[in-house]
């Protein structure tokens, strides 16, 4: 066990993103509530997902993490839930059969609900309120009341979680996820878009090869691997007090997990070495993401590799890279280099969001250019380096939303108007979100041609 650690030895670090509650004792109560109620997750899940990583970080699957930038009480529903599995799971098939490598599927969902900010306030003309951190912390409505902060609001989001978690069991384990239903995962509106048509030969391709296998006795019926898959949930823990009342003993390894979701990462604006972010993950055995900005120099990030995974275990922990399509080349290949000087083993994944968001006619937005150009550098880099790209983590969702400008049914800076949902950063919608999905998968395959054609000489 980490040395000198309790679920609660971050309480004694400084902090960075706290909410500002104005009842303490009511917050200490929710916490109290919190700590009795059952685990969301189990700690042989987060082990699982923890082995599935580990290949991707020795090069031998990928990692596909997505979901909404925040997901919200008001949005809460079945066909919400059904949408952006259907999309992520359109995505899955596209990279598996692209690449022929496994995918794991992690979402950034049933959880998600923290966000960090860049001011405390937000003024909207002479009235200045606290800024909206996340339907979990207070609300998106500009009053005094909803921007409180409220403790109780930390129950709703665990219930939510309980239930979204619920619904996506049932969805990857009861059939829907059975690739028999590849067809079926398509999308209304996606389907007359040029995503739709490339989707559609594929499913094509891949019902032929189920019917080939069907007539030499493999079917979904007696090949769980075709009918279930693998899907695991996570979120940034930013919210101390929640994750350390859902910080459980495994009973089996008598370990400490975080039992709010399968992976929880730390975000770029609190992974400080000696603050309280960075104090409570080094207790926890789940897997781990670290998000890394242009800020992080190569020396502050192998402190933070000893600090996070003393023990260098693959797939403990996948460094989400999300420097900006204009900074990464010079951001990566440093960070790159001094990981594979130190033998350090990690996942390294793209996140192609973060660093590109713009505002345009007063909206956040995210040129889907920008994003691909982020991709397409990171696989580069990756590929010159001969280290292994070994992930992607998107802002999407499974709506036809307008958010992201781009795309091959082009966004334009005037639709950002129409459809835009978010709670807080601007998401790719399933047709740009497929398409992302298809570029990636041709740059997996190439990548994987050439290394074939080195080792047959
Ligand atoms: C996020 O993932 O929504 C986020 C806030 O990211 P970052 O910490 O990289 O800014
Ligand atoms: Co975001």
């Amino acid at each position: 066990m980490a040395q000198n650690w309790t679920p609660n030895s971050w309480r004694q670090k400084p902090i960075q993103q706290v909410p500002d509650y104005p009842d303490q004792a009511a917050l200490a109560a929710t916490e109290a509530q919190l700590s009795t109620f059952p685990p969301l997750v189990f700690a042989g899940e987060a082990r699982r997902l923890k082995s599935q990583l580990a290949k991707v970080a020795e090069g031998d699957a990928f990692l596909l993490q997505g979901g909404d930038c925040a997901e919200s009480f008001v949005e809460h529903g079945a066909d919400n839930i059904r949408d952006f599995f259907r999309s992520f799971l359109q995505m899955a098939v596209v990279l598996t059969y692209g690449a022929q490598l496994p995918v794991v599927k992690v979402g950034r969902i049933a959880g998600q609900f923290a966000k960090p900010r860049s001011s405390n306030f937000e003024k909207q003309g002479d009235l200045e309120l606290p800024s909206y951190r996340g339907d979990i912390i207070n609300g998106i409505e500009f009053t005094p009341e909803a921007r409180t902060p409220s403790p109780e609001r930390q129950l709703d989001a665990y219930r939510q979680s309980a239930a979204t978690l619920n619904l996506l069991r049932a969805f990857a384990m009861g059939g829907y996820a059975n690739l028999e239903n590849v067809h079926k995962w398509m999308l209304g509106f996606v389907k007359d878009s040029p995503q739709g048509e490339r989707y559609r030969k594929l499913a094509d391709r891949i019902s032929e090869t189920m019917d080939f296998m069907r007539a030499i006795g493999i079917t979904s019926e007696n090949n769980p691997s075709l009918r279930e898959t693998d899907f695991f949930t996570s979120h940034e823990a930013l919210l101390l007090g929640y994750e350390e009342a859902l910080t459980r003993v495994d009973s089996t390894s008598g370990d400490w997990y975080a039992t709010s979701g399968h992976m929880i990462w730390i975000g770029d604006r609190t992974r400080q070495i000696d603050h309280a972010h960075v104090e409570y993950f080094r207790g926890i055995k789940n897997p781990i993401g670290l998000k890394c900005g242009p800020s992080l120099q190569p020396d502050n990030l192998i402190e933070l590799i000893d600090a996070l995974n003393p023990t260098n275990e693959a797939g403990r922990l996948t460094l989400i890279c999300r420097f900006g399509h204009d900074k990464v080349a010079e951001s990566l290949p440093k960070l790159i280099r001094a990981v594979e000087r130190e033998g350090k083993k990690v996942v390294w994944s793209c996140d192609p969001m973060h660093g590109n968001t713009i505002t345009l006619n007063g909206y956040k937005t995210r040129p889907f250019d920008r994003v691909l150009s982020e991709v397409e550098s990171f696989f580069q880099i990756h590929r010159a380096e001969g280290t292994h790209p070994g992930g992607i983590h998107v802002e999407m969702t499974g709506k036809d939303v307008t958010e992201c400008t781009g795309g091959a049914r082009a966004v334009t800076a005037g639709d950002l108007q129409d459809r835009y949902h978010t709670h807080c950063d601007p998401r790719l919608n399933a047709d740009q979100a497929l398409e992302l999905a298809f570029l990636l998968a041709e740059r997996m395959k190439s990548g994987r041609d050439e290394k074939r054609l080195v080792v047959n000489g």
